[in-house]
């Protein structure tokens, strides 16, 4: 058969979605669990009245709304079809075929397919033994084809996070010439005042720029806005490789409304935290090691008996994320899924 597609692609995993099953409690994607912020459903409406022009490709309006939410110039601002897709972007605008980027492994599995997709090889450095980034590995770790860093803080799937000051001797370890991305998907579930802001702390550093997201917090998965956050120059580059109105004008709209709602996403964000603990100190009776979570999901490390719990789970109705061989990744839910997921956990693993 003739071959039309790169063969280089044959080997990439694919991407792995959380479950859903019709009737089952979804704690697999890391969404918050209590329906789009008041006033967006509305948002959407009025604007699918316009779905048949195109959205404005400068995104000029949240662009500003966004500035002003993280209190940044405009200019350093960037959004696109989720953050995801901003990730993609800028390994496309600062990596060629040979070069290289550097992420800690494991960590968001999206880093491995938006390296092989650029054509740049993937240099993992091991998670330390507490499932954490082993910066000054990484620091060590920087060749000089190395463009680009991802540093996940929070970690997904493991929950881990980075504090200030190790994060300022590796920046300060590292040639300028290397971009360092933070994803910082979950920022607003960290409640841990050392672990960084990392767009407000190196905000004087050209070669750093900050992801966020309206997925998690902010309730807009299904909707797509990721965010870059960096250097005029950078963003500028970043911007012009983004596919053209990628951000919809339906996200826009609601995005726009979203921003306006910060005490109830931050309420909403504050619920998730209180759970949070709850079921950490719950699954810290049921599984050793069980590492703190400054995100909006816990981590269950059970090696070889990962895939297995997964399945005990989902046959009980509630649909976790689990790595075979490694751990199993539980969102954090309402009240109600949180206990029926402990309830179910207990079960499987008293088997
Ligand atoms: C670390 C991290 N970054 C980015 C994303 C993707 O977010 P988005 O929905 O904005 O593409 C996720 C989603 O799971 C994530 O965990």
């Amino acid at each position: 058969m003739t071959r039309l597609t790169r063969p280089d692609l044959d080997r990439l995993p694919s991407y792995i979605p959380g479950r859903a099953i019709p009737g089952a409690i979804k704690l697999a994607s890391n969404e918050v669990p209590y329906g789009p912020l008041p006033g967006v459903v509305e948002a959407i409406a009025e604007a699918a009245a316009h779905t048949h022009r195109y959205p404005d490709m400068g995104v000029v309006a949240l662009r500003d709304k966004l500035a002003e939410h993280y209190g940044v110039p405009a200019e350093r601002v960037g959004t696109g079809c989720g953050s995801v897709a901003m990730a993609e972007h800028l390994a496309r605008a600062t990596c060629g075929t040979g070069d290289q980027i550097l992420y800690s492994w494991r960590s968001f599995e999206a880093y491995p397919i938006i390296a092989a997709t650029t054509g740049a090889a993937s240099l993992q450095v091991p998670n330390t033994a507490a499932h954490g980034h082993d910066l000054d590995a990484m620091a060590a770790a920087v060749t000089d084809r190395t463009r680009l860093i991802l540093v996940c803080n929070p970690n997904n799937p493991t929950g881990t996070s980075l504090r200030s000051a190790e994060i300022d001797r590796f920046l300060d370890a590292l040639p300028g010439n290397v971009l360092v991305v933070f994803d910082e998907a979950y920022r607003e579930f960290v409640t841990d005042a050392d672990v960084p802001d990392a767009m407000e702390r190196y905000q004087d550093r050209p070669n750093v720029v900050v992801l966020r997201t309206l997925s998690k917090a902010w309730g807009m998965a299904g909707l797509r806005v990721g965010v870059i956050v960096g250097s005029p120059d950078v963003v500028a580059t970043v911007r012009k490789v983004i596919t053209p109105f990628s951000t919809s004008s339906v996200a826009q709209a609601a995005a726009m409304t979203a921003l306006d709602q910060v005490d109830e996403m931050q309420r909403r964000a504050a619920l998730v935290i209180s759970e949070r603990g709850r079921v950490l100190d719950a699954v810290r009776q049921l599984v050793p090691d069980v590492p703190g979570s400054q995100a909006n999901f816990v981590w269950l490390p059970l090696g070889e008996d990962s895939a297995a719990f997964g399945a005990s789970c989902e046959a009980e109705g509630v649909i976790v994320r689990a790595f075979p061989g490694d751990g199993v990744r539980v969102t954090i839910g309402t009240p109600e899924e949180n206990d029926a997921f402990l309830a179910t956990a207990q079960k499987a693993l008293s088997r």
